[in-house]
């Protein structure tokens, strides 16, 4: 594994090795074992949307492991005023030991680690969010006990979390089960490697795909970039919500999860947030522990 660009890349293995030593991380960081893995790396984080956990678990994440993170907005690099993408990563490959980007197009991404010559990591594309997914199946493998054979079910914008965590939860042999508007399906890539596993279904009845799920997952209705389309998708995504009635159809024991920033009344009523809030801030706690995870395994010499 050489870089982070999509879960599409990884083998089972792979996300289960990750997965495992987030877990190992987090033990040691709470029992104030330190873990100096990359002392002396620094780590370019480009963003050109906003983020909250992204910069701060990937900041805060080099310091535990003795690096550096350097925070570069994409306003203030000449990237923003057009330098080629295929420049700036041979230009920062001479400086860094690695680039976490957070964007719009999946290809900077892809482009970057093909003219770069360091571990590139997707920080969230419009196609997909990997880290969050990574930290999303840290969580819910801690509260379950297990992954394989669980029933996952999505709620809502076939978007970049809806693209990482069928390809996420399929790969680590969940059963998925999505519920969207018709016109605001996950993309065909994802799509086409979903149908043929037999263990994925899309509806646009959310109560059809909560049933006996044992997690369900949501996400904003309109996503960074998407707001001027606000109004529009108010009207599209109304009834996709995460309630009460939603939850009578799951498993009794199921959690929630939301990779945050939430509107409440939106995708999700108020009371489940509040009621499944230590899941859910369980789950952006992880973003720490399986982001390091993922900075040690590309950065680091184990
Ligand atoms: N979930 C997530 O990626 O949050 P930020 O946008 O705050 O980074
Ligand atoms: N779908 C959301 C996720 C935010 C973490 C967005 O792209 O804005």
């Amino acid at each position: 594994m050489k870089h982070l660009l999509k879960l599409l890349d990884l083998s089972k293995e792979e996300i289960l090795e990750l997965l495992n030593l987030a877990d190992q991380l987090k033990y040691e960081r709470k029992h104030g074992i330190p873990h100096p893995h990359l002392t002396g790396k620094t780590l370019g984080m480009i963003f050109q949307k906003a983020s909250t956990r992204t910069r701060v678990s990937f900041e805060t994440g080099m310091v535990q492991l003795g690096g550096y993170p350097l925070f570069l907005s994409a306003n203030d690099l000449q990237i923003g005023r057009g330098e080629p993408v295929q420049d700036t990563a041979r230009v920062l490959s001479r400086f860094l030991d690695g680039i976490m980007i957070r964007t719009f197009a999946q290809q900077e991404v892809e482009d970057l680690a093909k003219f770069g010559s360091i571990p590139i990591i997707n920080g969230l594309t419009d196609f997909c969010h990997p880290c969050q997914v990574l930290a999303d199946l840290m969580t819910v493998r801690e509260y379950k006990g297990s992954l394989e054979g669980l029933k996952m079910c999505y709620i809502g914008d076939g978007n970049n979390m809806a693209n990482s965590l069928i390809v996420g939860g399929l790969k680590v042999g969940m059963d998925v089960a999505i519920a969207c508007p018709k016109d605001y399906q996950p993309d065909k890539a994802v799509l086409d490697f979903a149908n043929p596993t037999g263990k994925f279904t899309m509806t646009d009845k959310p109560i059809e795909a909560a049933v006996d799920a044992d997690v369900i997952f949501t996400d904003v209705w309109a996503s960074m970039g998407q707001e001027g389309e606000a109004e529009q998708r108010r009207i599209a995504f109304a009834g996709y919500q995460v309630n009460d009635e939603l939850l009578g159809a799951a498993h009794p024991d199921c959690m929630i999860q939301h990779c945050l920033p939430a509107h409440r009344g939106e995708e999700i009523t108020e009371k489940v947030f509040e009621a499944h809030a230590n899941e859910i801030f369980d789950e952006a706690e992880n973003r720490l522990h399986a982001q390091k995870a993922v900075l040690v395994k590309l950065l680091g010499s184990r």
